[in-house]
């Protein structure tokens, strides 16, 4: 049994409790890890950290050697962007930790990047294009409808049905609120029509389990909205995209097209280098082609998360998942 210190980031906490208490706060999600953790037999610290006071906790971590840390810190400073300087520092001071290194978690933090990789290695995804000023929004074919996304972001922050852009006028509009409102670059992306499924993945490199696929069930949107996972879908309980974006496992999947998914799941986690565990998510066409559209390293992995419910449908208690992605870490470090 190991000594693992599990760490999580205070800076967003006590905005985000004032803005939305019903959901699962970062310090919850890192206790329910922590109480799965000792209740697999390990011993167990939880650690919150904010942003500057980080040398002294990694300069006692650095002297106290853990076996593990369970990383669980999405940002520092109230900055995303500290994500991967964090798994940097860890690397630095020699602490070895659960999920993605530096490198996995920045190129994640810019999709364009993702997007190069996954297309280097590849790996289908939709067509794109950076949007970060005007003169980037001419020439863009409508053939086909585009979806815009923040570059930066995760969790659907600025996302509605307006991103689903159909004219060039719509896409021109659209892209220019989220440069106004979030002072960053635009991801514009071919619009796909179809299935969603969520995968989780667990594992390094050769070495690749995939947990049973979820996908969006999304009969209950009302057919004049998108059939996609909008802001209000993930956060707010009483908007109609709520409801109408509900997790369920998979059904009615043609075998070739479930492999196919698992296949390109796969190639994906190991193009960006992901570690330990991750969630990709697709969309599926209506000729059965899977297209990656998220690749997220780190994933949730609160008790009622995606990642918890694939692994419940995989016959895997909760502390069992968690403990397992302990064991996959400290594994990494002994191979
Ligand atoms: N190319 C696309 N085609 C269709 N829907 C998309 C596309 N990209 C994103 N979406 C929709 O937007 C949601 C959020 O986008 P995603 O790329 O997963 O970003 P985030 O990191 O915010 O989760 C997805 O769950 C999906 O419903
Ligand atoms: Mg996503």
């Amino acid at each position: 049994m190991a000594q693992i210190v599990v760490l999580y980031n205070t800076d967003f906490d006590e905005e985000q409790s004032k803005q939305t208490p019903d959901l699962t706060s970062v310090r919850d999600s890192a206790k329910a890890i922590a109480v799965a953790l000792h209740e697999s037999g390990h011993t167990v610290e939880l650690t919150g950290v904010h942003g500057v006071e980080v040398y002294a906790v990694l300069e006692r971590l650095h002297r106290a050697r853990p076996d593990l840390l369970f990383n669980l810190c999405e940002s520092m400073d109230n900055d995303a962007r500290n994500e991967p300087t964090f798994a940097g520092l860890l690397d630095l001071f020699k602490i070895p930790y659960t999920g993605a290194d530096l490198l996995a978690l920045a190129s994640c933090l810019h999709k364009h990047r993702t997007k190069e990789i996954l297309t280097a290695h590849h790996v289908p995804t939709p067509a794109y294009r950076l949007l970060r000023t005007d003169a980037d929004l001419a020439g863009l074919a409508f053939d086909r409808p585009w979806f815009v996304k923040l570059a930066h972001e995760d969790a659907s922050l600025g996302i509605t049905e307006a991103n689903v852009c159909r004219t060039p006028a719509a896409l021109a509009a659209r892209t220019r609120e989220l440069w106004a409102e979030f002072r960053e670059p635009v991801l514009a992306e071919h619009y796909i029509e179809g299935r969603e499924v969520n995968v989780t993945v667990f594992g390094w490199r050769e070495s690749l389990e995939v947990l049973p696929l979820h996908e969006i069930d999304f009969a209950a949107m009302p057919s004049d909205r998108p059939r996609i996972v909008s802001y209000a879908a993930k956060w707010d309980e009483s908007h109609v995209d709520y409801a109408g974006t509900k997790p369920v496992p998979v059904q009615n999947l043609a075998p070739a097209v479930a492999a196919d998914i698992e296949r390109v799941a796969k190639a994906a986690f190991r193009a960006v280098d992901l570690r330990d565990y991750g969630r990709v998510d697709l969309r599926v066409d209506a000729a059965g082609t899977p297209w990656v559209i998220d690749v997220n390293p780190n994933p949730d992995i609160s008790p009622d998360a995606g990642v918890a419910r694939a692994a419940a449908a995989a016959g895997m208690p909760y502390p069992k998942m968690v403990a397992r992605i302990a064991e996959l870490a400290l594994a990494r470090y002994r191979s």
